[in-house]
């Protein structure tokens, strides 16, 4: 796939000190955001937290109460939708139902007169890998092709700014997957700058060189899928994307650029560098496949944080791991998820087991980051229920 006629670079978002407060709610608390032009970046968060208001203040279809947006420099707060750069896939991806799939994707480059409609139409169609379904109506494709052809029908009018507003919610997991990918190649391609909301972490480390963690009307964290992942920095961020273990600590002492703090179940070491803050209540995580359960207690040493002993109370077998939970007295339960090195579990339920692993795989969050963390309801949240509109057009 030649990107052809669509090698235009996007333009970069800024938000700067957004508010957004509906009668009797606020839904974007403060919003101070910098996406650079080009990229993949991923708005990522529960049901609820703001993502499609923030997608319908960039794309004009809500007036911030307060704060400006502006897009490749240009101040557009006050610009009507279709003065703005921006085109916006939605969870429905409402095709003009009359017209075939040419004439839909045609459609916006129609009204504006651009030469050689038809022409650019094929060649998004091209893109998407669906220019043989071309003179087909909507109705005769299936549900994944409908919404290929609606991302074809964005891209094709070359927004510097493309909103997608859960754009795969329609589709199965594995066609999921595969157009996760495809959309990724799609962006590196044609190079627009792509604001991608989702409610699926999975999908935003994915596809994303940049995800933003919200929650309630806030971002938590920003930063590379990798970054978010290894050093989480609230207690939301760190059970939001995957799952975390997380213990209440008091520190003793920071020294040679660690701080060793005691929790219920024993003293425990991380890197000051890891840690949000270095002194008083603490709490400490750790991702559970960064843990080792031994058989005996291991040796101590300056390299390693164990815990023990404990009992394993449950084994899940997934395929690649499994999934232990150790109960540590006094300290709770832990998630440990070991590889699936040999057949089957090793270890049962009653067995005794300690815990070990590398301090630097440690991160230290603020006392009450264990009741900031994502309830587990929201850990897989059903499909949510887009407030989508018919598609906008760019200017
Ligand atoms: N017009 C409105 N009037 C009042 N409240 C609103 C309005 N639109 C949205 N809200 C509220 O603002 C909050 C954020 O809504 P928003 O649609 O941005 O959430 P979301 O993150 O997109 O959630 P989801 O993942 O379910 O789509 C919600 O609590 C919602 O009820
Ligand atoms: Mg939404």
């Amino acid at each position: 796939m030649a990107a052809g006629t669509f090698g235009e670079s996007g333009a970069d978002l800024r938000l700067v000190g957004i508010r957004k407060a509906f009668p009797g709610f606020t839904a974007i608390e403060e919003l101070d955001l910098t996406i650079p032009a080009g990229s993949f970046f991923a708005l990522l968060g529960p049901s609820g937290c703001g993502k499609t208001t923030t997608l319908r203040l960039v794309a004009g279809l809500e007036v911030p109460t307060a704060g400006r947006v502006l897009i490749g420099g240009t101040d557009v707060t006050d610009a009507k939708p279709h003065r703005r750069p921006v085109n916006t896939v939605f969870q429905s991806y409402a095709l003009f139902p009359h017209m075939s799939v040419i004439e839909n994707v045609a459609f916006g480059l129609r009204r504006r007169k651009v030469a050689d409609a038809i022409g650019k139409a094929h060649e998004a169609l091209r893109l998407v890998e669906l220019d043989h379904v071309a003179n087909r109506r909507p109705s005769q494709l299936s549900g994944g092709q409908q919404q290929r052809v609606a991302l074809a029908r964005a891209v094709v009018n070359r927004p510097a700014l493309l909103l997608l507003d859960e754009p795969l919610g329609a589709l199965d997991l594995k066609l999921r997957r595969q157009m996760q990918l495809e959309l990724k190649s799609i962006q590196s391609e044609v190079g627009l700058t792509f604001l991608h909301v989702t409610h699926d972490q999975e999908e935003a480390m994915t596809m994303a060189d940049t995800v933003a963690v919200m929650n309630k009307g806030r971002i938590e964290q920003l930063g590379s899928p990798a970054e978010l992942y290894e050093l989480p920095r609230t207690g939301f961020v760190a059970t939001f994307l995957g799952q975390s273990n997380l213990f209440d600590a008091t520190v003793e002492q920071t020294a040679g650029g660690v701080i060793t703090a005691r929790t219920a179940g024993g003293v425990l070491a991380v890197p000051a560098a890891r840690a949000v803050s270095a002194a008083g209540r603490i709490t400490l995580g750790v991702r559970p496949e960064k843990l080792l359960l031994h058989p005996t207690e291991p040796a101590r040493d300056e390299q390693h944080n164990v815990l023990g002993p404990g009992r394993i109370v449950d084994a899940s077998f997934t395929g690649v791991s499994t999934q232990y939970l150790v109960e540590i007295p006094g300290l709770g339960t832990i998630a440990v998820f070991a590889q699936n090195l040999v057949f089957g579990a090793v270890y049962t339920p009653g067995q005794e087991v300690w815990v070990a692993w590398e301090r630097e795989h440690t991160f230290g969050l603020d006392a009450d980051a264990r009741a900031a963390a994502a309830p587990d309801d929201e850990l897989d949240p059903e499909p949510a229920d887009d407030a989508a509109g018919p598609p906008v057009e760019a200017a």
